[in-house]
C-alpha cells in the first residue's frame, strides 16, 4: 500500500492543511492554502489518486479514510472562507461609508466676469426674438472698420490717437475700432433678411482712465429687411431696456450722427434707480444719473444706405436699422461701477458681487 494512504500519511494531510487554512487571513491566502490543500496536486489528492494502484479488494477501507479527511477539508474550507467573506463584507461597509449628513468640503469658488454675463444676457434676449449670434475677427482690415461704413478718407476716426494701426505701415491691418465692421461681414455673407446680434472685444487709442480703456467690449445689433422703419428700432429697443435695467422705463432717441447710420441717435433709458425723479424741480439728487434723470446706453439710427450699397444690398428693396453700445459702461450704470478698470483688474472680490447671476 502507498504510504500517502495510512492513517498517519493521512492525518498529517489533514492536520498539514487545516493548519493552513487557519493561517490563511483573507481570501486571497485562502485561495493559494486551497490549492495546497485540497487541490489537484495536494497530499489528499494524490492519496486518492494511489487508490488505483491497489487490487479491488484492497481498496475499500483507505478509500473510506480518503473520503472522511476530503470530507472534513472540504468542510473546513467552506467555513473558513465563509467566515473571511463575512470579515471582508463588514470591514467594506465599514471602510467605505459615508455620512450623508457631513457637511461636504467648502474649496473656494471662483465667480463668472460680469462682462461675461451682460453679453450672455442681451444676446438671449436678441436669439429670443429670433435674431442670430454674429462674430468678426478683431484684427480687422480698413475697409471693413471704416470705407464700407462710410467713413470718408479723412474722417478724424482714422487718425493714429483714435485708432490701433498694425504694422507694418500701410498694412490696412488695424485692431477693430467698433464692432460694426462685423454689420459688413454678415451682409457680405448672410442671405436677407438679416438680423444678427454681434459681441465683441474692441481696441481704441485711448488711455486708461476711470472711463476709457484701450480695449472694451462692445454689443452691436444689425437688422436688414423689407420695410423696417425707425419705429422697428425703437420697439427693438424698448424690449432691450426693459431686458437690461427692468419694465416700464421709458426710452429716448437724441439726435447724433454716426457715417454708417442716417439718421442717427444716441439712445437714453430713463434712470433705473430715480426713474427720471431727479431731474424733476425739486426731485432728490441722484448719483446714477448724476440727476440728469436719464442714462446714455448707446448709440443707433437706420442703416445708411450706402453701407447697403457697399455691400451689394439694393436701398430701394431693403432697409435697415443698428445700434451698438459699450458694455462696461452700460455695466457700470447698473451696477453704480465708479472705475472702470475694475473690470480688468482680476480681483475676484470685484467678480464674486456678481458670481450669483446666472
Ligand atoms: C460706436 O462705436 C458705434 N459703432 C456704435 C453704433 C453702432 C452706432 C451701430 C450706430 C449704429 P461710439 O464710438 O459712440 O459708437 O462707441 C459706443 C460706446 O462704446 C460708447 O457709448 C461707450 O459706451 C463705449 N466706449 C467708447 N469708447 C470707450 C472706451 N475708451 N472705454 C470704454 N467704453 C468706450
Amino acid at each position: 500500500m502507498s504510504d500517502l494512504l495510512t492513517p498517519d500519511a493521512l492525518d498529517r494531510a489533514r492536520s498539514d492543511a487545516l493548519d493552513l487554512f487557519a493561517r490563511a487571513t483573507d481570501l486571497d491566502a485562502l485561495a493559494t492554502a486551497r490549492t495546497a490543500a485540497i487541490g489537484d496536486r495536494s497530499p489528499v489528492a494524490m492519496a486518492r489518486r494511489s487508490l488505483g494502484t491497489l487490487p479491488g479488494p484492497d481498496r475499500a477501507e483507505p478509500g473510506r479514510r480518503v473520503n472522511a479527511v476530503s470530507q472534513a477539508l472540504q468542510v473546513a474550507y467552506d467555513a473558513r472562507r465563509d467566515a473571511l467573506e463575512l470579515e471582508r463584507d463588514e470591514r467594506v461597509l465599514r471602510e467605505e461609508a459615508v455620512d450623508v449628513t457631513a457637511l461636504p468640503g467648502r474649496l473656494p469658488v471662483g465667480a463668472r466676469h460680469p462682462l461675461t454675463t451682460v453679453q450672455e444676457r442681451i444676446v438671449d434676449v436678441f436669439v429670443a426674438m429670433g435674431w442670430e449670434v454674429a462674430e468678426g475677427p478683431e484684427l480687422e482690415h480698413e475697409w471693413f472698420n471704416f470705407d464700407a461704413l462710410n467713413f470718408g478718407k479723412d474722417h478724424p476716426a482714422r487718425e493714429m490717437q483714435d485708432t490701433l494701426f498694425v504694422a507694418p505701415e500701410g498694412s490696412g491691418l488695424v485692431l477693430r475700432t467698433h464692432t460694426s465692421p462685423v454689420q459688413i461681414r454678415s451682409l457680405l455673407t448672410r442671405d436677407l433678411p438679416v438680423y444678427v446680434v454681434c459681441p465683441g472685444r474692441v481696441y481704441r487709442a485711448d488711455a486708461l482712465d476711470a472711463t476709457h480703456s484701450p480695449v472694451f467690449a462692445q454689443l452691436e445689433g444689425l437688422a436688414v429687411d423689407e420695410g423696417l422703419t425707425m419705429a422697428h428700432l425703437r420697439g427693438t429697443l424698448d424690449a432691450f431696456a426693459t431686458a437690461m435695467f427692468g419694465a416700464g422705463l421709458a426710452t429716448r432717441l437724441r439726435p447724433s450722427y454716426f457715417p454708417f447710420t442716417e439718421p442717427s441717435a444716441e439712445l437714453d433709458v430713463q434712470c433705473f434707480a430715480c426713474r427720471g425723479a431727479s431731474a424733476e424741480p425739486g426731485g432728490e439728487p441722484c448719483r446714477v444719473c448724476s440727476s440728469e434723470g436719464w442714462i446714455e446706453v448707446g448709440g443707433c439710427g437706420m442703416v445708411n444706405p450706402a453701407v447697403l450699397l457697399a455691400c451689394g444690398v439694393d436701398p430701394d428693396r431693403y432697409s435697415g436699422f443698428a445700434f451698438g453700445m459699450g458694455l462696461e459702461r452700460t455695466l457700470m450704470f447698473r451696477h453704480g461701477i465708479t472705475d472702470i478698470r475694475d473690470f480688468y483688474e482680476g480681483d475676484q472680490r470685484f467678480t464674486h458681487a456678481f458670481g450669483l447671476e446666472a
